[in-house]
């Protein structure tokens, strides 16, 4: 019977285990949780979510004040074109945590950056040629180029003198949407490095509609596998969503897969950047707990734990010390969704809004709880104490478990 251990990722001549700790932002998949893939052999993933305020909070830097400073005028204002990102500060922010990270790097694994193309910044193509050459600035292995691919992300780096030796891979959940990757890209002659195929039980952003659960990784995943073969491409393709053992795991690497990405199991480790008491909520969530909804301001569905505190919070839109979902325009979804309920009921306190979500703010208080689908399993990968509260893992533990369990065993920690 086969484990993760017996395959291996291949780029080059370079071979690694073949576990990618996918990228949970806003620094949920924290810069020690990384390190740990890395020195185990695998591949870890920062987030490029809110680099500014990770910044702050790893080095004490103080851009979000400076910027809440600088806008504080605008606080009640509606409108939010005027509110910008600095680009000195944004690389400055997205070098520090990069480049840091990637000084403190041991083993033989590899660091990623992934970056959420659907932060579009009130200057989304400006902004992201700047994090994107930040970080191959800082050193950074590889850049995945998360869900809601904006087609233009490869070009953007083209002349960047990295562009050909950083790995640089894509997040697809469809054939489709990889085909027009590749036909936008043709002319740059640079395939990506990897693409990794997200299946419909992922957390964090769907790359589905609310339709989601007609959908199978493994359908998709073969009908990618074919048609690179008809192309005659080789990509490796990397396996991702509600992979959950390392048989799991092995399934998909007897199928084709190059390596699996996975992101749930590791929320409950000691590395991951959620506060305890919310790892504790993600231990006792039940399969009713879970649930797909719309109110992200991206567009994109997203799952997350139903007693999610972001769900009908009504807060005050934090732009002028955020602002990462605002479009070109200066426009947010939840900004509409504000001002209308606030028109609806001028006399009232505490705001209500149901329909979206102030996105920045509660991702970056750890107050939207995005999850995968089978978060209800993680109270079975640990003990419950005497007091009812679980006992955190180790990445290393859990890593390890993915890449050496048989049979679907799940190992308890010491
Ligand atoms: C808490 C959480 C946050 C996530 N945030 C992001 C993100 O910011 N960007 C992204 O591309 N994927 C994100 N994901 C998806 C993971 O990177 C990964 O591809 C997927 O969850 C793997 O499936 P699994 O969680 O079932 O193992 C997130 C997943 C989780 C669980």
């Amino acid at each position: 019977m086969k484990r993760v251990d017996d395959f291996r990722l291949k780029f080059g001549k370079q071979e690694l285990v073949p576990i990618i700790i996918g990228g949970m932002g806003v620094d949920i998949s924290t810069a020690e949780l990384a390190l740990e893939a890395a020195r185990l052999g695998g591949i870890g993933h920062l987030s490029d979510a809110m680099m500014e305020d990770v910044s702050d909070r790893r080095f004490d830097t103080s851009f979000v004040k400076e910027k809440t400073k600088q806008y504080k005028y605008n606080i009640n204002n509606s409108d939010k074109t005027d509110i910008k990102f600095d680009l000195g500060r944004l690389a400055e922010a997205t070098k520090n945590h990069v480049g840091k990270t990637m000084e403190a790097k041991r083993g033989d694994g590899m660091i990623f950056v992934n970056c959420m193309e659907k932060l579009t910044m009130n200057n989304p193509r400006e902004t992201l040629k700047v994090r994107l050459a930040s970080s191959l600035d800082a050193g950074i292995d590889g850049i995945t180029l998360s869900a809601g691919l904006h087609f233009g992300s490869f070009g953007l780096m083209a002349d960047h003198p990295r562009f050909r030796d950083a790995k640089l891979g894509i997040i697809v959940s469809s054939v489709r949407a990889l085909q027009i990757f590749l036909r936008k890209n043709a002319k740059l002659d640079r395939l990506p490095d990897y693409i990794i195929v997200e299946g419909p039980l992922a957390g964090g952003h769907l790359g589905f509609g609310l339709d989601w659960a007609k959908y199978d990784l493994h359908t998709i995943i073969t009908e990618i596998a074919l048609y690179l073969k008809t192309e005659n491409l080789e990509i490796p393709l990397v396996a991702a969503g509600g992979i959950f053992t390392g048989s799991d795991a092995v399934s998909f690497l007897e199928n084709g897969a190059a390596a699996v990405q996975v992101a749930t199991r590791f929320t409950v480790t000691n590395e991951c950047g959620l506060p305890a008491d919310v790892k504790q909520e993600y231990f006792k969530a039940t399969e009713s707990n879970i649930e797909v909804n719309t109110i992200s301001p991206t567009g994109y569905p997203m799952r997350m734990l139903t007693n999610t505190p972001a769900i009908g919070s009504g807060i005050r839109p934090g732009c002028e010390s955020y602002g990462y979902l605002l479009d070109g325009n200066g426009g947010c979804a939840y900004i509409t969704s504000y001002n209308r309920e606030v028109a609806a009921h001028p006399d009232e306190k505490n705001i209500v809004v149901m329909d979206k979500t102030c996105l920045c703010t509660h991702m970056r208080n750890f107050k939207c709880w995005t999850c995968g689908h089978y978060t209800y399993r993680l109270k079975d990968t640990t003990r419950q104490l005497p007091d009812g509260s679980y006992q955190l893992l180790t990445a290393e533990h859990v890593f390890r478990d993915y890449q050496f369990s048989v049979d679907h065993q799940i190992a308890l920690p010491a």
